[in-house]
Formats: C-alpha cells, structure tokens, sequence
C-alpha cells in the first residue's frame, strides 16, 4: 500500500506514526516532511495547495490512499480534483470544508440546523457591524470570516475593542480577503473541549475528547498560538455528554451539509464551550487539530488505518468501532523563543536517546529540518512531546521530563499542561 500524507506539522507527525503501526508494510510519502518524519518516508517537494502538481505526482507514483492534515488545501479543492481522477482522498471536499473556511457559512448552517451556537450576525458593511455591535453590548467575539490561521478572532470585554476590531478587519482590510466578512457573536462561558469525529457523511466514530492550551503563558494567560499543548481524555467530557454532543450537534450538522449537496466525509473537528446551557459550537474544523492529535493518537488502540481508508473510498462505518487504551496523554508544545510572534529557525535540537526509547513518551516534530549539519529548527512550535501513561499526573511527569530533557537555543514550554483536569482530579479525591 502507497500513502500520501499531505502536511508536516506534529499533527502530521501523529498521523504517520500511526498510520505505519497499522500498516508497517506500506509505503508512506509525505510533502516537505520535517526531521521527524524524513526517516520514514518518501518526501515529495510540492506544496500542499498546489493541487495540479500533487495530482499528476499521486497519478505517477500510483498512490492508494491520501491523508490531508491541513485545510488549506481542503478548502482549495484537493479532494475534488483527487476523486475526479479516482485517488481516494481522507479529507472533505471544499464544498463541504466550508464549515471551517468560511464562519459565515459555518454559523448560518448552525441556525439552519438548530445546532446550539452563540447568537450572531454576519456584516459585509462596517457601519452596520457598529450598529449591531454597540445594540448588543459587550463582551462580544469579532471574527474574520475566513481562513486566518486561528489568529482572526477578538474577543472583546468593551463595544469600543469589538468596534475596532470590526474596524480593522471590514474597512482596514486585515486578514485580507479573509476578513472582507466577519462574524459579530455573543461571548461564550465555559470550559472549552475539543471532539474529533471521523465520519462518512453519515455515521460518526467520536474520538476521546480532549482539551488545547491556546494561550502562549501559563494558566491562560498572554497571547493566542496555534496551540501549546493538549491532553485527553477530559473526564468532563462523560459519555453522557459525548452522546448529546453526538445527538444535538455532529449528526444535525452532518444531516444539514448532506440535504444541502455538500456531504462531508472526513474529520470533523467540533471546538466547543460546556456552558451552564450544555455544549454549544465555538468553531468547527475539517480536519484533525494540532496539538490535540498528538494526545488522542497515542492512546488509540485499534486501527486509524481502516476507518480512514474507508472514508476514502466512500465506504461506510456502519458497524466499525474504535477502541480506546485505558491510559492519559499529555502533550506540551516546545516552542521557539519569539513565538508567537517572530521567532528564529536554524537552532540545533538535541534529543537525548532515552527520551526516544522511553516507550511512555513520544516525540512528534513540528518545526524541524534534518540538515547534513542534523537536526534544526524550522518553525515556531518545534516538538510535542507526549507522555502517555496510567495516570493524568505520570503522564504529566513524563512529559515535562523530556521537555526538559531536549535542548535548542530559545526553547520555551508551558509546565502547566493539564491543569485543570489535575484540579478536578484534587477536588475530586475524598
Ligand atoms: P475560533 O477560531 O473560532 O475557535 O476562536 C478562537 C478562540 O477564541 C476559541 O478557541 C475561544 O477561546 C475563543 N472564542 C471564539 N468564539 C468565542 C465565543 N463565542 N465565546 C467565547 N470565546 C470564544
Ligand atoms: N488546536 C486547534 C486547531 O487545530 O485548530
């Protein structure tokens, strides 16, 4: 077998490992992989959107199966080109990866659906974002509508900071095309969760829940990233809750994107608030999350492969189940220093040989390059170490082992990882 994997981030990194456990036979390809990945498969240097070049190369190296990490180039067509050529593709068609490149799209299809949401408007005209805006009062989320890298949303304590921020995006053109539209929502309080949810258009594998640090500093504080860290399972999350989830949001919004014409087979990602009210949507992705998959693989006892594959091939789940180990995993992001601003590439990584061999800890790269000179650092968030082990808190104490334990120039971590379900775990011990 021949797979492709498109992206080369740790989420990337998460999915090979996975994927050659379940296949150790297969061939695997992957486009510009990072030091990590490198060693195991074949790189491909074509970028992600160039859909064109990646196609006439899938068709030449005959290859069976494509794994999409990123939504860019779900959002840009990908999968629709792939399947018009009969590659079969894990990843929704950008008809269907609307629901997260487009919010406007995402929030109105939730209206539609009586999917729960915090109560919004979607304005084009500035003025009247500002009407709108000042009418319903702070706190408020502003939100470009498109495609941003996580960094297009403001969430705002006064009228005056969502008015600016409505500002920027509507008539000073931040965030580009991305931000020509943007969404005015209520602001939502709760924990957030994070559900992934592999499906066929119809049937829905949910995986364990799990919980991100978006927040540069320790205890939430600081800036938004693109993640610096992660942990599951939540045992908020019960699965009495994970089947409300099911029942009220993934299968309504799934129903709605089918009768519409747009199906959506993949990954979908439902970012939620547990509110006082129950779970209601913050944002819903296309494809697994980063650094969340790198929590939720590890402790996946059976095969990604086989609901993957079958998705692809526009097979059906019906009957197909996933087990869980019994276990907790904890990922903490090492970054560069300067990130999530600017930051700088090139440092040399050092990873101790126990850390490798530790079979409770696992080292996915993100931002690395494997130079003639070794191992370097190429991006912001350079590694995701996680510690999977019995317990929250091991899995915790391993992670934060090896954290320490691996060296660049400017590497900066969280050590709070997992705070507050180590929290629940105090409160609820008699
Ligand atoms: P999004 O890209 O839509 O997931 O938003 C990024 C982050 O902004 C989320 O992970 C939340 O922390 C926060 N956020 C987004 N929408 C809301 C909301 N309606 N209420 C409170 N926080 C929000
Ligand atoms: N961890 C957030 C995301 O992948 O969008």
């Amino acid at each position: 077998m021949r797979i492709l994997i498109v992206g080369n981030g740790g989420r990337e990194h998460a999915l090979l490992w996975k994927l050659r456990q379940d296949a150790p036979a297969a061939l695997f390809f992957a486009t510009r992989p990072n030091g990590g990945m490198l060693p195991w498969v074949e790189p491909v240097d074509i970028a992600p959107t160039d859909i064109e070049a990646l196609a006439r190369w899938v068709v030449a190296r005959s290859v069976d199966l494509v794994v999409v990490g990123p939504e860019a180039p779900l959002a840009a067509g990908l999968t629709d080109r792939f399947r018009g050529k009969g590659i079969p593709v894990f990843g929704p068609t950008s008809a269907a990866a609307r629901i997260e490149a487009s919010k406007a799209f995402a929030k109105k299809l939730m209206a539609r659906a009586g999917v729960p949401t915090a109560p919004f408007q979607v304005f084009r005209d500035f003025e009247a974002a500002k009407a709108y805006i000042r009418q319903r009062g702070a706190p408020l989320v502003v939100k470009a509508s498109g495609l941003a890298a996580g960094k297009g949303v403001v969430v705002s304590d006064s009228v005056d900071e969502a008015v600016e921020a409505a500002r920027a995006m509507l008539v000073e053109g931040r965030f580009g095309e991305a931000g020509k539209e943007v969404v005015v929502e209520d602001c939502l309080r709760g924990e957030e969760l994070s559900v992934f949810a592999v499906t066929d258009g119809k049937n829905v594998l949910l995986m364990l829940p799990s919980q991100d640090h978006k927040r540069v500093g320790e205890g939430d504080t600081g800036p938004n990233t693109g993640g610096m860290g992660a942990y599951a399972p939540v045992s908020l999350a019960t699965p009495a809750l994970m089947e409300r989830v099911k029942r009220e949001i993934l299968v309504p919004t799934l129903r709605a994107l089918e009768s519409e014409g747009s199906p959506f087979q993949g990954l979908l990602y439902a970012g939620l608030m547990l509110t006082a009210d129950g779970p209601q949507v913050v944002e819903f992705n296309c494809r697994f999350g980063d650094p969340e998959t790198q929590a939720v693989l590890p402790l996946l006892e059976s095969s990604l492969l086989e609901p993957l594959a079958t998705v692809a091939q526009g097979g059906s789940l019906a009957g197909m189940q996933l087990r869980w180990k019994p276990q907790a995993a904890v990922t903490v992001v090492l970054a560069a220093r300067g990130y999530p601003g600017e930051y700088e590439v090139g440092q040399p990584v050092t990873i101790p040989a126990w850390v490798q061999e530790d079979s409770g800890t696992l080292v996915f790269h993100a931002g690395t390059r494997l130079t003639s000179e070794g191992l370097v650092t190429a991006g912001g968030r350079v590694l995701a170490v996680t510690g999977v082990a019995g317990t929250l808190s091991e899995a915790v104490r391993r992670s934060l082992l090896a954290a320490d334990a691996i060296h660049f120039p400017g590497k900066y971590f969280r050590t709070d990882i997992g705070w507050r379900e180590l929290a629940r775990d105090e409160r609820d011990r008699p």
